[in-house]
């Protein structure tokens, strides 16, 4: 019997955000009416911004000094390249010149990026698994920032990016929650 959402420790959690995301993203390429269009993209980026937030607050936090450096830190700069996108999508319009294309990447990059995730023995997931991070209890709290994340996002706040030039590059560093719209 599948578990349920609250039944399900971190990486089964993750993992389910991961396959909900590629779904979306797979209704979005069936489409083809602009109000359809837009409603997915929608759907995805607002899903991206509570995944790699609750990631970023949460499950990256907890594998730092635990796992490999580069493959965190990587992780962030793939996050935000994906924000920026998210951002610009989230921002115009199917009729937009290159949307689908914004859209298109976006996916692409996530497929990337969710690969370095759950990649067989050397992947992060199997990395924290493997450094015995205690995967209920962040289950717990991915749960609880889970919400907080998505009332702020589901009323629109853009993705902040933390590696890019212009950045608090400190807060990526140590691995900080950042505060809703501060
Ligand atoms: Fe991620
Ligand atoms: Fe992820």
């Amino acid at each position: 019997m599948a578990q349920t959402y609250e039944e399900m420790d971190a990486i089964a959690l993750l993992k389910a955000d991961h396959r909900k995301v590629e779904e979306i993203f797979e209704a979005f390429e069936a489409a083809t009416s602009r109000a359809k269009k837009q409603t997915l993209a929608e759907q995805a980026c607002l899903e991206l911004k509570v995944h790699t937030a609750i990631e970023e607050e949460v499950f990256y936090p907890a594998c730092r000094g635990k796992i490999e450096d580069d493959l965190l830190d990587e992780a962030y700069v793939e996050h935000d390249g994906a924000k920026q996108l998210i951002n610009e999508i989230e921002a115009g319009g199917p009729e937009d010149d290159f949307y689908d294309a914004k859209v298109k990447v976006l996916s692409e990059m996530i497929e990337h990026h969710v690969e370095e995730e759950e990649k067989r023995s050397e992947g992060m997931f199997a990395q924290a698994r493997d450094a015995g991070l205690d995967m209920d209890a962040l289950a717990d709290e991915m749960r609880n920032h889970k919400a907080v994340a998505m009332e702020r996002y589901g009323a629109g706040a853009p993705a902040e990016t933390r590696t890019l030039s212009g950045d608090d590059v400190e807060s990526a560093k140590a691995d900080e929650v950042l505060s809703p719209g501060a």
